[in-house]
């Protein structure tokens, strides 16, 4: 596949800006298409039925807007759906998120691990084959329910309490903290208030490599200029604000 590229991610929110800020890093110069489907959130207490439905209207729709390329920014949405859309739209690629435990496997197997996850993640076969092959025995499994809807709502205070209630009891005991969710790389500062100094592994860097390759391989040439533009499901303003600012934003 040669010529121009577009590329298209999509979330369920505003969390899926961290990956592709990541991405900006190592291909700025390229045609984005952000699709946030605040409409839809949370996808983490959702049906497989449910995820399939939404994911197959997404990729229509980033198919329609001439996307070449689409990016799953949503660990839920990857774990429940990859599958099933690489089977469906044979001549994409979808370059998928997961959280980064192999990254733990590699680097930090020796530590006792906290991984940080939406439910739906967590139940996932895709998550649960992840979990088996790279079990280093001292791991944590901690579904977060409601927590990427607390921060895409952005209340500083609710965050808090949120993890002082349900993560502070690994304060101490775990070294690592995977970040298993799109939304969570937005509060590291917050968990580390609470947890202290832990290393965090998260799957984007993963992602933005993966993309930079597959666009190698198929030949995929480099655009001259950046263009990013935002659809959210709902047309919500307050969404577009907040994904510019995460992405133009220096420290997250
Ligand atoms: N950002 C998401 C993820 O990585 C989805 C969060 C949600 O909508 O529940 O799983």
């Amino acid at each position: 596949m040669c010529g121009n590229t577009k590329i298209g991610v999509f979330d369920s929110g505003i969390g899926g800006a961290t990956v592709l800020k990541e991405i900006i890093k190592i291909l700025p110069n390229q045609e984005y298409i952000y699709y946030s489907d605040s409409k839809n959130n949370p996808y983490g207490d959702k049906t497989d039925r449910e995820i399939l439905e939404i994911c197959d209207k997404i990729t229509k729709y980033l198919l329609k807007e001439k996307c070449t390329i689409i990016v799953i920014a949503c660990n839920t949405a990857s774990a429940k759906s990859v599958n099933f859309l690489r089977e469906k739209y044979k001549n994409i690629p979808f370059i998928a998120i997961e959280p980064a435990y192999k990254m733990v496997y590699d680097y930090a197997y020796e530590d006792p691990t906290l991984i940080m996850a939406t439910k739906g993640t967590m139940e996932s076969e895709k998550f649960n084959l992840l979990y088996e092959k790279y079990n280093n025995n001292k791991t944590y499994l901690l579904p977060c329910v409601g927590l990427a809807d607390i921060i895409e709502n952005g209340d500083d205070k609710e965050i808090k309490k949120y993890l002082n209630d349900n993560i502070k009891k690994y304060k101490g005991i775990v070294k690592n903290v995977v970040l298993g969710c799109t939304h969570y790389p937005l509060i590291q500062k917050q968990i580390k208030e609470v947890l202290g100094d832990v290393n965090f592994f998260n799957g984007a860097e993963k992602v933005a490599e993966h993309l930079k390759k597959t666009m190698e391989k198929n030949g995929n040439a480099l655009n001259k200029t950046q263009t990013i533009k935002f659809i959210d499901s709902q047309g919500l303003e307050s969404k577009k604000q907040r994904f510019y600012e995460i992405i133009e934003e220096k420290n997250c």
